[in-house]
């Protein structure tokens, strides 16, 4: 995978995963709209009303960003599915970290590869920006994440607890 390039990759079922560009915006939000709809019933703390994580502008910044990067799983001329990181170095940190906001694979289209592919994408593309890590937050009970992220070789490094007043 090239840096900022077009470089693709074809799976079975004709798809292929690029880099997202400008005319692909729409469909990453719809996409981004599930997902944030998926983890509003999954979290009873996520509001169901889209956030900033499914504003059409800060998506845009991020297919546009030099430290920030945006693939997608085409199908036929369909986005079928996203990943969306970043390049940063938190506080705290001693190098950079690649961080993995977001992958999402349209329900019909799952188990068939397409989300492993798009890690895959983004890991190739942080080690490119020389990157000493890569980091996701998963929920806990999101089965399918954990297994996708750990079969890649991401080992848990924390858990987030919570107590819920009302
Ligand atoms: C997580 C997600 C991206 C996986 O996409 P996918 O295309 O179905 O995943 P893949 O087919 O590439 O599967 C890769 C591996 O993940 C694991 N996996 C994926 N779905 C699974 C499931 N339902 N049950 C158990 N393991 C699963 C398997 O180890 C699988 O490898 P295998 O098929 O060789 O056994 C998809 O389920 C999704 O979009 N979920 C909703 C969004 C989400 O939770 N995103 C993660 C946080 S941002």
């Amino acid at each position: 995978m090239s840096n900022g390039g077009d470089s693709s990759d074809t799976l079975p079922l004709r798809v292929v995963i690029r880099h997202a560009n400008d005319n692909d915006l729409q469909q990453i939000v719809r996409l981004s709209e599930k997902l944030g709809r998926d983890e509003s019933t999954a979290d009873s703390m996520v509001s169901p009303t889209p956030s900033e994580f499914q504003n059409p502008g800060w998506i845009m910044k991020n297919i546009r960003g030099e430290n920030t990067v945006v693939f997608v799983a085409e199908l036929d001329g369909k986005i079928i599915g996203y990943s969306l990181g970043w390049v940063s170095q938190p506080w705290s940190y001693k190098g950079k970290r690649g961080y993995i906001c977001d992958c999402f694979v349209d329900e019909p289209y799952r188990r068939r590869g397409i989300g492993r592919k798009l890690v895959e994408a983004m890991l190739s593309w942080f080690k490119s920006r020389g990157v000493d890590c890569v980091e996701a937050d998963v929920y806990s009970n999101n089965a399918p994440s954990l297994a996708m992220f750990k079969s890649l070789g991401f080992n848990e490094i924390s858990k987030r607890l919570r107590l819920t007043i009302r």
